[in-house]
């Protein structure tokens, strides 16, 4: 169903998670589409990236060794600018912003995975973000084995290279992440059918626009 978008509709800012491999890159353009069907205009975007300097910063936290506060430093640098050249403008504009991945992921893998503490990126996303979050996170949950099964085989980054007791620790602090605020974050069983799996997005939507 198409209609047309209301003239006083704000943007939103959705937010896909998931440890790698749950299967969140499958579903974003379609969700992007769905939406787009609804008369809305969607920017796509992810994290660390979405601009020019972030997308240089990516190619360094997806290869470089580096301390793991020099890597939350990164992603909340690349962040900030995504959020002024990008995030920021385009829901200003009234256009809907879908980005693969947010600061949730600071929180599972810097915190949950690498140990950092809590204070620490506290402190860096009340810098960067204010009290600004996303309107929804969509987090897709899969057991750590099955989601490392579905890793491709080919070259993997550095992030995909942690062993099972690293994706273990992300996985439980996105479920506490999730847990803290269950209403902005939706956590979806990323183990089902990808139609199934449509079916449960479609009905997200439904109640958002
Ligand atoms: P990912 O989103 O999985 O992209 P691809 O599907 O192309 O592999 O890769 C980004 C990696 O960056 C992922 O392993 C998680 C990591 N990451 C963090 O560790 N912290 C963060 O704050 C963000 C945004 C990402």
């Amino acid at each position: 169903m198409t209609s047309e978008m209301p003239a006083d509709a704000k943007g939103k800012f959705i937010t896909l998670e998931g440890i790698d491999g749950a299967g969140k890159s499958t579903h974003l353009p379609w969700l992007a589409d769905r939406i787009r069907a609804t008369g809305r205009k969607v920017v796509v975007t992810r994290e660390p990236g979405g601009t020019p300097l972030g997308e240089k910063l990516r190619e360094l936290l997806l290869s470089q060794p580096m301390h793991v506060e020099t890597e939350t430093m990164l992603m909340f640098a690349a962040r900030r600018e995504h959020m002024a050249q990008v995030i920021v403008p385009a829901l200003g504009a009234g256009r809907w912003v879908i980005s693969d991945r947010f600061t949730d992921a600071t929180f599972a893998y810097q915190g949950g995975g690498r140990g950092l503490s809590r204070d620490k990126f506290a402190v860096l996303e009340q810098w960067v973000q204010g009290g600004f979050q996303p309107d929804l996170t969509l987090y897709f949950d899969l057991p750590v084995e099955v989601a490392r099964a579905r890793l491709a085989v080919g070259a993997l980054d550095r992030f995909e290279r942690e062993n099972a007791g690293f994706f273990a620790r992300v996985r439980a602090a996105y479920l506490d992440r999730a847990a803290s605020d269950p209403g902005r974050v939706r956590i979806i069983d990323a183990g089902q059918t990808v139609d199934e799996i449509k079916i449960i997005l479609q009905n997200i939507i439904s109640t958002l626009c």
